[in-house]
């Protein structure tokens, strides 16, 4: 039984089989799915999809690449859309400084983070938390919003000393298929130190596809292959890691 902790099947990449291929997932193992959110459309989708399949849930919110769909009125629709009894978390939030390095920029995007971490706590919801170039400000701005918040940190690209912090603070870290390329040290690394309670792993998909279909669209059926590269790294048995990573994404989700 695999839970992937973090999809996109609403991306127009799987436009031509995506009922054909979610059809297929639970004989193959699959048994969860969280569908993620970045944009007040994709959310809104993202619970229409729930509503299709029983073992799909949903986190909306907004990407920080995506704010400029944002303001008061698409927090509200956030807000009455987190009362949907299969939205399972608030995300992906965060920010991203990869794309948008203009200060103006990054400000609006911390604005929105803090107002959406605020939303998870009025609603009584983890989040899943987007961070990339932005290290030192993702982890002030949790430290000030988000204390004793639950939730995980997706698609981990830090340091082994920033998973550990995080995992102090009582987060989850997002694993996918990175940990199987080979020029991925530092996440190796990361993942050698972190304790497997504190693992849930994701696909991301369609991106992000791991060994040996790097480059190729992603979906939830390559995730055996970064429970094999989890199972390497920490001397367990992959049956193990898709066993605790799965009561791990139920623990996060409040699906326990
Ligand atoms: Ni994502």
């Amino acid at each position: 039984m695999i839970f992937d902790s973090h999809a996109h099947y609403e991306d127009k990449q799987f436009g031509e089989d995506r009922d054909e291929l979610l059809s297929s997932m639970r004989q193959k193992g699959i048994t969860k799915i969280v569908e993620v959110g970045s944009s007040i459309e994709s959310s809104k989708r993202a619970i229409a999809l729930t509503e299709r399949y029983d073992f799909i849930y949903a986190a909306i919110g907004v990407h920080p690449s995506d704010i400029s769909c944002l303001n008061e009125e698409g927090l509200a629709r956030l807000r009455e859309m987190a009362r949907h009894e299969k939205v399972v978390a608030i995300g992906e939030i965060g920010l991203d400084y990869y794309w948008d390095k203009e200060p103006e920029v990054q400000e609006r995007q911390k604005a929105w983070f803090r107002r959406q971490l605020k939303l998870a706590r009025e609603a009584g919801l983890p989040v899943i938390i987007h961070s990339r170039d932005a290290a030192e400000d993702t982890l002030t701005i949790m430290k000030e919003e988000a204390a004793g918040l639950p939730g995980v940190i997706h698609c981990f690209s830090y340091s082994k000393e920033l998973a550990l912090e995080y995992v102090k603070m009582g987060y989850y870290i997002g694993v996918g298929g990175v940990v199987t390329f080979k020029n991925a040290r530092k996440l190796k690394e990361a993942v050698a130190e972190l304790p497997i309670e504190r693992i849930v792993i994701e696909t991301d998909c369609p991106y992000l596809a791991p060994e040996p279909n790097r480059g190729k669209r992603n979906s939830s059926l390559n995730l055996p292959y970064v429970v094999e590269a989890i199972a390497g790294i920490k001397g367990l048995a992959p049956e193990a890691v898709e066993e605790i990573t799965y009561r791990n994404a139920m623990e996060l989700y409040g699906l326990a």
